[in-house]
């Protein structure tokens, strides 16, 4: 049981570029909360990396289509990530090479039309969802909006530190790869990086992840939102 008390139905919006640490703090204000959370970042990483399992061209809007809407029939939440048609795809989804196919089809308007009512529909009776355009396009109502971030080469190193248990590439290769990235999702059309006017900046390059979950339920609690 949480020890806090909250508004029926907080929604929390935490948004950030690749490594910022969002997926970790938003796991963890879930937990300490008792709500749900949704990565949303797992939706285009799922569909990324199906695209890929099935070489499916990642501009090949038409096809990108059909494979979202297959997806939204098959896909179901796990304990620790996404399955699709009844198998567990969490894994396999945490490359690099899944991230920035993630991106490419994560640009695509249709994509991303087609994602917007299923991440409504679970925020609806409350929830911590991260992601890129939560605070700006997905939940622009949310009582809380946080805004995570931390300087390229620490985000970099946070990335590399994972992917190297895999046997994954050096530093300086995923420092080159998330500039792209970043550069990606910041100058895209439709939903691009950014954050909300009414977000709350939160820069972790030096601050532990418990240090930016307890600055997160400050806010949380000087606004009324949880008590104690
Ligand atoms: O957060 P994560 O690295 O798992 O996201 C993978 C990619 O999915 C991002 O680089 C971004 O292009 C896309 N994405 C998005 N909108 C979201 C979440 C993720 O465009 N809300």
């Amino acid at each position: 049981m949480s020890q806090w008390q909250l508004i029926p139905g907080l929604q929390l919006a935490l948004d950030g570029p690749s490594g910022s640490g969002k997926g970790t703090v938003a796991k963890m204000v879930a937990e300490e909360l008792g709500l749900p959370v949704l990565d949303t970042g797992l939706l285009y990483r799922l569909i990324g990396g199906l695209a890929l399992q099935r070489t499916v061209a990642l501009d090949d809007e038409q096809a990108l289509v059909a494979l979202v809407e297959e997806m939204l029939q098959k896909v179901a939440w796990t304990v620790d990530g996404i399955s699709f048609d009844g198998e567990n795809w969490t894994g396999r989804l945490r490359s690099e090479a899944v991230g920035n196919a993630a991106s490419t089809v994560a640009a695509l308007q249709p994509v991303r039309d087609l994602l917007l009512g299923l991440q409504r529909k679970i925020a609806e009776s409350g929830c911590v969802m991260d992601g890129r355009d939560v605070g700006t396009v997905v939940l622009p109502n949310a009582q809380a909006k946080f805004f995570l971030t931390a300087s390229v080469r620490e985000r970099a190193r946070r990335r590399w530190a994972q992917l190297k248990d895999d046997g994954g590439s050096s530093l300086e290769a995923v420092i080159d790869e998330l500039k792209v990235r970043d550069q990606r999702d910041r100058e895209r059309q439709h939903a691009p990086l950014r954050q909300a006017d009414d977000a709350i900046v939160i820069d972790s390059t030096t601050m532990r992840v418990d240090e930016v979950v307890d600055r997160m339920l400050g806010v949380l609690e000087r606004r009324g939102l949880i008590r104690s």
